[in-house]
């Protein structure tokens, strides 16, 4: 009875379930040849529709193969060179690891007596990634690991409102709440976008700072924007700059932005979720200078330091603005609190150990070796744009920054509108093929398509052969996007 638990009556079944887990995985990759299978969303919804969840198969084995029929055949599979479309990476396998040990314990970090060490480590991991961002020691930085980088700008942006309405002022709290605004360049994540409104301020309260020539936010257009804010009445609670920019990859001119943000006394948030990763670079570390004047810094741990989802932490310069996030519950122990209760920092309760994934890498292959991996993948995507400039019927939409490469195929003979109207057709050919999976964006308002690297194995002979899939998918597709171009 209850054999299925993880008990000390169970080391047998639990270690039998995980050893045929890993085989399966271990056989699975091997086989991998295609980021994903050319199943029908019809015969998936078949498959996983066909599965009776009133008649359990009783037995792991059976339902791993199971699984492996509905899941592992048809998953999107990241470490394939073909997977060349949003920023997932190939995942570290110590993490993978860590997964399994913080899967088994179960370890919730919220307070020291469900968590001890595992406490201690997310907060050394914490304290060991300001220090990389090099926030001044006099603020006590602190942080917290968080979902992912839309919960970590959420935290940031509740923190910046709750500092700015602290600040005393005449006007009560609700009233001031609809004259914040939050300042952000245009290519901010959206994100930023939601986060306002679920943090109550109004609709209009981000206010986008147009982008440079670069496409960074312009730091003229940005002083204009917090002028025309205080001219009008209204406060900014943040300034929000982006650290690699989900499209183009750009990075915002911190240390310009950084003036700003202290010439008018306003929190600067860094979105670093995706150029995070350049903290450890041993090559382009510099990219992220002025960082260490932010207030707030979110990182995406599951981005560019290759660690399974979720694995992101926001990073704040001070650490007593934390407070914020606290609440009290009796049953937490709050009085008698012998360590770090880590929920008081969070807006979780119940939360995962997912600061083990980084540490048992760090741990194995050292921060260099992180970053060198980043670095290659950011080789490749300058090779690729250099790829995608040199060919006579591609065109390259933007100068490679980090590793996304926006581009449309161009056949001889098409014109903007033409080349646009094939991107959407042959980024879904690419997908329903199962031999590669691209994505589609808009940039200066045309679409394009676009690549995103983050596999260390992808090589420019992969960059090649998707390149021709897309010729390939184009000359199937043209018929259709031209007879979409005439109605
Ligand atoms: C710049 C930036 N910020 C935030 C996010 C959101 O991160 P997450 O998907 O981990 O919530 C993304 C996701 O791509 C991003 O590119």
């Amino acid at each position: 009875m209850n054999d299925f638990l993880f008990t000390r009556r169970t080391p047998a079944q639990y270690a039998s379930a995980l050893h045929g887990t890993v085989d399966a995985v271990a056989i699975h990759l091997a086989g991998t040849e295609r980021p994903r299978s050319a199943a029908t969303p019809a015969e998936l919804e078949d498959l996983v529709a066909r599965v009776d969840l009133d008649r359990p198969l009783g037995d792991v084995a059976a339902v791993l193969e199971e699984t492996r029929r509905l899941y592992l055949d048809h998953a999107v599979h990241f470490h394939d060179p073909g997977y060349m479309a949003h920023l997932n990476c190939p995942v570290a396998i110590p993490a993978v690891a860590a997964e399994a040990l913080t899967a088994a314990v179960n370890t919730a970090v919220e307070t020291w007596d469900q968590s001890t060490t595992a406490t201690l480590v997310e907060q050394r991991l914490v304290d060991w990634t300001t220090a990389r961002i090099g926030f001044p020691a006099a603020g006590e930085p602190d942080g917290v690991f968080t979902t992912g980088g839309t919960q970590s700008n959420l935290q940031a942006l509740f923190t910046a409102r709750e500092q700015r309405l602290s600040r005393p002022h005449a006007a009560p709290r609700q009233e001031r709440l609809g004259r914040l605004r939050i300042v952000a360049g245009e290519h901010a994540h959206f994100s930023v976008d939601r986060a306002a409104h679920l943090l109550g301020l109004p609709a209009d309260a981000v206010v986008p700072v147009p982008a440079g020539r670069d496409g960074a936010l312009d730091p003229v257009a940005l002083e204009r924007a917090l002028h025309e804010v205080t001219a009008a009445g209204d406060e900014v609670a943040a300034v929000v700059a982006t650290a690699g920019s989900t499209d183009l990859g750009v990075i915002d001119p911190l240390p310009a932005v950084a003036d700003l943000c202290r010439a008018h006394d306003v929190w600067l948030h860094v979105d670093a979720a995706y150029g995070g990763g350049l903290l450890v670079s041993p090559t382009r570390r510099h990219l992220l200078d002025g960082i260490e004047r932010a207030d707030s810094v979110t990182v995406d741990f599951h981005k560019s330091w290759f660690q399974p989802v979720a694995a992101s932490a926001l990073l704040l310069a001070r650490g007593r603005d934390l407070r914020f996030s606290t609440w009290s519950a009796e049953y937490l122990n709050p009085r008698h609190a012998v360590r770090p209760n880590l929920v008081d920092k969070s807006l979780q309760t119940t939360r995962r150990f997912d600061a083990l994934k980084l540490w048992m890498t760090l741990r194995t292959v050292g921060a260099p070796e992180l970053g060198r991996t980043l670095d290659r993948v950011l080789d490749l995507a300058q090779e690729a744009g250099r790829v995608v400039a040199d060919a006579p019927d591609m065109e390259l939409v933007a100068r490679p920054v980090l590793s996304t490469v926006l581009f449309r195929h161009r056949p001889p003979g098409t014109d903007d509108d033409a080349a646009e109207r094939l991107v959407e057709p042959v980024r879904a050919a690419l997908f329903d093929s199962g031999r590669a999976v691209v994505a589609s964006t808009v940039v200066g308002g045309r679409r394009c398509l676009k690549f995103t690297f983050l596999n260390p194995v992808t090589t420019a002979a992969d960059v090649e052969r998707v390149l021709d899939l897309v010729r390939a998918a184009a000359r199937d597709t043209a018929p259709l996007a031209a007879a979409a171009g005439a109605r």
